[in-house]
């Protein structure tokens, strides 16, 4: 059946302006990192794009590697953007990445001008697009020269192969270099992906401090820790969840002290009527150096839930000191 998108998928969604771009993005962002590959339920995921539509989310996240195998998140996406969102390409925001391991041998990784134009290429032709709207460089490279990296990236824009570019995992002193070089070429820095959640805070240390000075957005991954800030891991690991597939999340991650500090998360949530994947969702959207999360969902009934976050992004002093005592 031909898929129609709802018409009042605007209404609800909260849009926040990405650094001092002219780009709004959905307050929550989707990320096809796990559950779009080719071991992976083809409608499942196409509900879980249509829900996301439907539901305001306009930016969806691939990187080269994403699946498994390698490449076919980007196959599959692109397979049902053809069959489902061709008309609506201009409300859509893709973004993809080049940065880990795809290809034999020494031109297939990291942040040469050679790797990152030719995997864009290849990105390209995976998803049958003729842009995206956004290109990462997934990690930084400590042996190609950051010139070098970040011309590729001036470059790919040049071409018309990516509207924007972003930067990924970059610490604070060297994202901003980065930032300073891609200004001084004139294809300023969209937006940065770090991973940030209450459970991991590096980005505390510096980053957000240098993405507000460079007016770069800033959109974090694993925002629930890849699950663990939910009710998931309450009673055990569930057969169906990431724990228990255990390449990424494992579960001697799961431990005693991390249950403890889950549970009194979850308590909080609860006094605030939130689950707990809504409130860690809401406890990143309070700071407006964020402007949008990057979730995964295996299911679209995730979503529905994760979504409810936008409820209320506000937190009491109390609360936040109570959530402080907990996770510091
Ligand atoms: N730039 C990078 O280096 C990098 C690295 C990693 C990720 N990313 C990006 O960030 C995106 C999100 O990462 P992530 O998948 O790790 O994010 P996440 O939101 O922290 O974790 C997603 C997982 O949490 C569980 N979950 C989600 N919503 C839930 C809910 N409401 N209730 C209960 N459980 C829920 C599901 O686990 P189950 O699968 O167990 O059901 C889901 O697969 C990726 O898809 C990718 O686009 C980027």
């Amino acid at each position: 059946m031909e898929y129609i998108a709802n018409s009042n998928r605007y209404t609800d969604m909260m849009y926040r302006r990405c650094g001092n771009s002219g780009i709004k993005l959905s307050a929550l962002s989707l990320g096809l990192w796990h559950n779009f590959g080719d071991v992976d339920v083809v409608e499942n995921y196409r509900n879980i794009l249509h829900l996301a539509f439907d539901s305001g989310i306009t930016h969806f996240d691939l990187a080269n590697n994403y699946g498994p195998p390698p490449g076919s998140a980007e196959t599959n996406f692109g397979r049902i953007f053809h069959e489902d969102f061709k008309a609506y390409r201009d409300e859509i925001i893709i973004s993809t990445k080049a940065g880990y391991t795809m290809w034999d041998g020494p031109y297939g990784d990291w942040g040469s001008k050679k790797y990152l134009v030719s995997s864009l290429d290849q990105s390209l032709k995976r998803m049958k697009l003729d842009y995206v709207d956004i290109f990462y460089h997934h990690r930084p490279d400590p042996e190609t020269p950051l010139e070098e990296s970040m011309a590729a990236l001036d470059l790919i824009v040049r071409q018309g192969k990516a509207l924007y570019v972003g930067l990924s995992n970059y610490r604070a002193p060297e994202a901003a270099k980065a930032f300073e070089m891609l200004k001084q070429m004139g294809t300023p820095c969209l937006i940065h992906q770090p991973k940030y959640s209450m459970f991991e805070r590096w980005v505390e240390g510096g980053l957000l401090d240098a993405v507000e000075q460079y007016g770069v957005g800033c959109i974090p991954f694993s925002p629930l820790a890849q699950g663990l800030l939910t009710n998931k891991y309450l009673n055990g690991i569930p057969a169906d969840s990431r724990a228990a597939v255990g390449h990424f999340l494992k579960a001697d991650m799961i431990t005693p002290e991390r249950i403890n500090q889950i549970k009194a998360l979850n308590d909080i949530a609860a006094e605030r009527n939130q689950s707990l994947a809504q409130m860690a969702l809401a406890w990143l959207l309070k700071d407006n150096r964020v402007t949008s999360v990057l979730i995964g969902v295996s299911k679209p009934s995730q979503l529905s839930d994760s979504i409810q976050c936008l409820k209320n992004i506000e937190f009491s002093i109390d609360e936040l000191n109570a959530i402080e005592l907990i996770i510091k």
